[in-house]
């Protein structure tokens, strides 16, 4: 990874087209390209954070975090986020490209006030982050059932010192990612 020097920076509206590139590259398909479009103009998805990872002006990956709430929405409640989706190109993946978009992110998260970030994804990965697996052995259930064999899958990390202070429930994702078919895997 440190003889690549990589560039990471919030993305622009005119970057649409590139963060696209990198997540249909990434996953081999366009579902995730096109959840990440739609997240991008969901406005119940604000604040979010969405940055791009460059290696001199190639784009390489992409990370994205929108605002989660617990139960119901309540714009009073904690800031928190949802991770998701993570896409690195083929060519530059298992080079610690994903591990430094999450440790930006978090930072930037922490930075905005955001107290936890939940994701849905690879239980071998994420913990190495900070992650904990089985979130909602913590209390927190995902929008939709996770089958049981899954529930490591199901991941928080806390950003404040207080820790799981925060009411416990279930997590309501912005609209666009609210709808079982993302959460089937
Ligand atoms: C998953 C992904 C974002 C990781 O980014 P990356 O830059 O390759 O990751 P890093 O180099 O920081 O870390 C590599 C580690 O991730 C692990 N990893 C990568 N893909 C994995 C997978 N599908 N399942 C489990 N672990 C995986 C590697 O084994 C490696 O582990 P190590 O640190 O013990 O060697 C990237 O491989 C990717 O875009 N994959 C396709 C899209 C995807 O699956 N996105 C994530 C959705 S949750």
């Amino acid at each position: 990874m440190n003889e690549l020097n990589i560039q990471i920076r919030e993305s622009r509206k005119a970057d649409l087209e590139d963060i696209m590139y990198v997540q249909s590259r990434a996953f081999g398909h366009d579902k995730e390209a096109q959840l990440t479009a739609d997240l991008l103009q969901d406005n119940t998805a604000e604040p979010l954070l969405s940055l791009l990872a460059f290696d001199q002006q190639k784009v390489i990956g992409h990370i994205l975090f929108t605002r989660v709430y617990i139960n119901k929405v309540d714009k009073t409640q904690p800031l928190m986020h949802i991770l998701a989706p993570l896409a690195v190109i083929p060519d530059y993946q298992n080079r610690g490209i994903g591990g430094v978009l999450i440790r930006e992110g978090l930072n930037r998260l922490k930075r905005m006030g955001s107290e936890l970030v939940f994701v849905l994804g690879h239980m071998e990965y994420y913990p190495k982050l900070g992650f904990i697996p089985d979130a909602k052995k913590i209390g927190y259930s995902a929008p939709f059932p996770i089958p049981d064999e899954f529930a490591n899958a199901w991941m928080v990390q806390s950003l404040n010192p207080n820790r799981f202070t925060i009411e416990k429930g279930q997590v309501i994702c912005a609209k666009t990612l609210n709808r079982p078919e993302h959460w089937r895997e």
